[in-house]
């Protein structure tokens, strides 16, 4: 059985929590794209558990955390993920595998990531400067170094030198400070040692999973509305979000998967710049942020609010090839006496699809809203379909038929265990 999970936003939908509810059945989850600009998360009881780099499914007793290819990996960030979750008792060793073939994340690309930033004043992208697009940008101009050269110590200093010798002169072109290289070599050497006895051929091992008939749970970063190709961009990350990232990123088909599911908010949010057709800047958002705690995972940023976009989501479900999605964060809208949903666009007068939209459309169409009563009771204790409000029914039912695909669980609180399930999961 193969799951794979994509984020049918604009990241933050709440992904983590169901990896890690799917990671029940699963032998392996597999991150296979972005870096640490993602932060999911897992709350069991009152602790919460954010990830960045490490698989959110591999708090589960029988899960192996694959780190695949297509990841591009901030060494210091892992290791700091490694100690902690070390230090609160879940062993790693054998449960973690790194692919020699990620590119590294650098202290000059996360400089370089901050310094375009600055250097773009108010027309800033809001990138998590954390060297996502620059580490891309290395990677596609053979300019990359991987784990395979920092587990072979000569090849890598040497990479290491020159690179960071070019880096520094465009770093002192922005007049920013220079990355010591001397310091840096030292740091790495030390994250070389620390994180050798993870790194394993992740291809194999997945194509020998595959074989075995394992439970495999693909995790997808971002969102379909961040994909490098398909968002207005450069309002986007450095990678594809879609499900072709899988084989790019992994080497698992896309044919092998049984299950794409879409993880959907039961509002948008958003974090960084770009347009974003249904925000909300008035008091219905700031509840929503307060009460949905909407800052982000990795930067604290507040992440911007909107009501449910469904024309962007639909493109989000066909262009991955959903067959199911998880509604989650439906207990956010508890109080809220009118709910919309974005049903459509309107641009000039005319119907415009989400896939036909640039940035500057998208900035100012107008969204064509539906309107439904909202509901006043506490619904995060509710387990059953049949026991939530009519009108939160009515609100599942009519987002089920607009994207024609079953809401398989519909999440109603941050806990792990807060979900109404659909009988078959599979
Ligand atoms: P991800 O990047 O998609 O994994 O999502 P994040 O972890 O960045 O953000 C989702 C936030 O919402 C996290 O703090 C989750 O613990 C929380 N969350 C997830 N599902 C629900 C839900 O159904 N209700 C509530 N109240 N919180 C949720
Ligand atoms: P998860 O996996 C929300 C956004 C950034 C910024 C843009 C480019 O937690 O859902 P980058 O640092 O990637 O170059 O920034 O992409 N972004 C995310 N927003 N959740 C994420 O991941 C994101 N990953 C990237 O906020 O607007
Ligand atoms: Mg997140």
């Amino acid at each position: 059985m193969i799951n794979l999970i994509i984020g049918g936003q604009w990241g933050d939908e709440g992904k983590g929590k169901i990896v890690d509810l799917l990671g029940r059945r699963a032998d392996f989850a597999v991150r296979f794209h972005g870096g640490n600009n993602a932060g999911h998360t897992v709350v069991i009881g009152n602790k919460k558990y954010p990830f960045h780099l490490i698989p959110s499914g591999i708090l589960n007793k029988n899960v192996t955390g694959v780190i695949a290819n297509g990841v591009i990996l901030d060494p210091e960030v892992l290791i700091r993920e490694i100690d902690k979750l070390e230090s609160e008792g879940f062993k790693l060793k054998n449960k973690l595998i790194i692919s020699p073939r990620c590119h590294l994340i650098m202290p000059y690309h996360k400089a370089l990531d901050e310094a375009y930033e600055n250097a773009r004043g108010k027309n800033k992208l809001g990138t998590t400067r954390r060297g996502i697009g620059p580490t891309y940008a290395d990677k596609v101009s053979y300019n990359g170094i991987r784990i395979y050269e920092l587990m072979n110590w000569k090849l890598f200093e040497d990479k290491f030198r020159f690179q960071c010798g070019i880096k520094n002169k465009i770093l002192k072109l922005f007049g920013v400070a220079s990355v010591d290289i001397e310091k840096s070599l030292q740091e790495y050497k030390k994250y070389a040692k620390k994180l050798s006895p993870f790194v394993k051929d992740t291809y194999l091992t997945l194509v020998d999973a595959i074989k075995a008939n394992k439970n495999i749970l693909l995790e997808g970063a971002h969102g379909v509305m961040l994909d490098i190709d398909f968002s207005p961009y450069p309002f986007s990350t450095g990678s594809n979000v879609i499900s072709g990232s899988v084989h790019t990123g992994s080497g698992v088909l896309v044919s092998d998967i049984d299950n794409i599911w879409t993880v959907i908010k039961a509002y948008t949010s958003r974090v960084g710049g770009g347009p974003l057709p249904t925000e909300l800047l008035d008091e219905t958002a700031k509840k929503i942020r307060e009460n949905g705690a909407e800052y982000g995972t990795t930067t604290g940023r507040p992440r911007r609010i909107g009501w449910l976009d469904l024309e962007a989501v639909k493109f989000g479900c066909d262009i991955t090839g959903a067959n199911r999605f998880a509604l989650t964060k439906l207990d956010i809208l508890t109080g809220i006496k009118e709910i919309k949903i974005c049903i459509g666009y309107q641009y000039k007068g005319k119907r415009i699809a989400y896939s036909s939209c640039g940035y500057e459309e998208l900035a100012k169409l107008k969204p064509v809203y539906k309107s439904f009563p909202g509901w006043k009771e506490d619904i995060s204790k509710v387990r059953d379909f049949e026991k939530l409000p009519k009108n939160c029914q009515k609100y599942i039912r009519f987002i089920e038929k607009y994207l024609k695909l079953p809401a398989k669980v519909v999440s109603v609180g941050a806990e792990r265990n807060a979900n109404i399930l659909s009988d078959n999961l599979e």
